[in-house]
């Protein structure tokens, strides 16, 4: 375990279970956060690692390949699962779905033109035995032109894009593409926003056809909006138009047959000019000399900061209905965003794992790009943040000594891995596959819009260690762009 920094205790969670209609959200509290800073050697000079190597990603080299053969910018990407997050191929033909976009755009200007590609190759062959770049086929664009902007009632958006969700198989080869359906209202240029965006979770459904020559879809030519921020416990445009409501993932609960679940990215539904946290944002222990006082949390700005993790539930079987139960996390005066969420099941305990940006962090906290995690003993728990007591799961090689600037511009004396990767989404055997954002220092570094290698942790409770053992590239480093399958579906696509 990592020698601790003084500094404050973490907030006590049970990991106890309640109901999901349950009104109880879990708080990773500021002192808990705090913890990551506990981590960090305060002696780490100019450019090295300040974290702890059990929980940093191993390093990524500059020279990387392209998994699109330069076809498009490729950032967040998604397996084809079941229920249980299995990851599936079909007649032999792995497929995942990417956010792209043209190669043309600069890789900071994708968000407002992403689109929902996918790419497939044959399955069952060793990460040592593909192609360096992983081997896989760009199929192309999900959705004809057009089909996304339908379901937003004000036609008069200027971008219209897709962002990130999950995709689940059913049989006869059915696939429920969830995603985010987001509609920009900016002006001509491009420029500021004449009114604010609008982000829902949708549903669109199709079928998948594999052979060995390849993957297509049919289908796929219309959308169900899905649910729309509510302003009770998920934020919304009026109260902050530049709130957080997307990437739908689904699943089912062995504790709760015959229900399907959804978690999100949300942020809590307080108005941005209004916002407060309270002292169990804050979570310190009584006495705690570490402390800080609500008072001063709320005069620092830290309350522009307060992301959660959503859960919903799906009041049909066509998974076409659902409503919105309260939140499972809350992050109020830690950080703004709790991007991908993700439920990750492991000798019956419940792993809630989310990204974070190292920017988006509230005032006072500090941290690196990358995966967070939290364990509890049902969907909603008094999660425990993962390892001690901090949440941090898998971080990039970061400085935390040192401002993380951006990653258009890396801070001078910043480790060339602080934006190696984001957008990171936990596999069977804890597999962790992401996109490479980021990699050098301020004089010498190359944007990525790609597939990273892939790496593992082991999970065991409440911690969880790299397993630098893995891999074919040395130092825990697996395939560029691997995400295997680890079941097969038959020519019927029968589940
Ligand atoms: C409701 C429920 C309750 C039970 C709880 C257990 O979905 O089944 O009956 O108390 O969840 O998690
Ligand atoms: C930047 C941004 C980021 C966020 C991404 C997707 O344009 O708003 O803060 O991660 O786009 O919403
Ligand atoms: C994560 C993310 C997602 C969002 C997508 C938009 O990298 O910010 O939350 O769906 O990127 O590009």
């Amino acid at each position: 375990e990592p020698y601790l920094q003084p500094g404050p205790e973490p907030t006590f969670h049970t990991q106890e279970a309640f109901s999901p209609e349950s009104n109880f959200t879990a708080k990773w509290t500021r002192a808990d956060a705090r913890q990551i800073k506990r981590m960090s050697d305060p002696t780490a000079g100019s450019r090295q690692n300040s974290m702890p190597a059990e929980y940093t990603m191993p390093s990524i080299p500059q020279n990387f390949p392209d998994m699109s053969n330069e076809q498009v910018w490729v950032w967040d990407s998604w397996p084809l699962t079941d229920e249980d997050a299995n990851q599936y191929s079909v007649n032999g033909q792995e497929i995942i779905f990417s956010l792209v976009a043209d190669r043309n755009l600069g890789f900071d200007d994708r968000h407002v033109y992403a689109k929902i590609g996918y790419f497939y190759r044959p399955a069952g062959i060793p990460a040592d035995q593909r192609p360096e770049n992983g081997g896989w086929t760009y199929g192309g664009l999900v959705f004809d032109e057009g089909v996304t902007g339908e379901i937003f009632e004000d036609q008069s958006y200027s971008h219209q894009t897709q962002w990130s969700g999950s995709a689940r198989i059913f049989p006869g080869g059915e696939i429920k593409l969830f995603f985010t359906d987001v509609a920009f209202y900016r002006d001509e240029d491009g420029g500021p926003d004449i009114k604010p965006y609008d982000s829902r979770l949708a549903l669109s459904v199709g079928h998948v056809h594999a052979n060995k020559h390849g993957v297509r879809f049919t289908g796929f030519n219309k959308v169900t909006s899905l649910l729309e921020a509510d302003g009770t416990y998920y934020q919304t445009a009026e109260q902050n138009p530049y709130y957080n409501f997307r990437d739908p993932f689904t699943f089912e609960d062995p504790a709760h047959p015959g229900e399907t679940y959804m978690v999100f990215e949300g942020n809590s539904a307080m108005d941005r000019t209004t916002a407060q946290c309270d002292a169990d944002d804050l979570g310190y222990r009584d006495g705690d000399p570490y402390a800080e006082t609500v008072t001063q949390v709320n005069a620092s700005g830290a309350p522009f900061q307060i992301g959660n993790v959503g859960l919903a539930r799906a009041t049909n079987d066509e998974l076409t209905e659902w409503e919105f139960l309260p939140p499972i996390l809350s992050a109020n005066c830690v950080t703004d965003q709790t991007e991908r969420p993700q439920i990750y099941q492991q000798d019956g305990k419940y792993y809630l794992f989310t990204i974070s940006h190292s920017t988006t962090y509230a005032a006072g906290i500090t941290g690196p790009e990358g995966v967070y995690g939290f364990v509890g003993n049902g969907i909603r728990s008094d999660y425990q943040p993962m390892n001690q007591g901090s949440g941090l799961v898998l971080g990039n090689p970061t400085n935390l000594n040192y401002w993380p600037g951006s990653p258009f511009a890396p801070d001078y004396n910043q480790h060339p891995g602080q934006f190696q990767s984001y957008s990171h989404y936990v596999m069977p055997d804890g597999l962790i596959q992401s996109f490479i954002d980021t990699i050098g220092t301020k004089e010498d570094f190359r944007r990525g819009g790609t597939l990273a290698p892939t790496i593992r942790i082991e999970i065991n409770g409440a911690s969880s260690t790299v397993d630098y053992s893995y891999g074919v590239n040395g130092y825990g480093l697996g395939g560029w762009a691997d995400i295997p399958a680890n079941l097969n579906v038959n020519s019927g696509g029968q589940v």
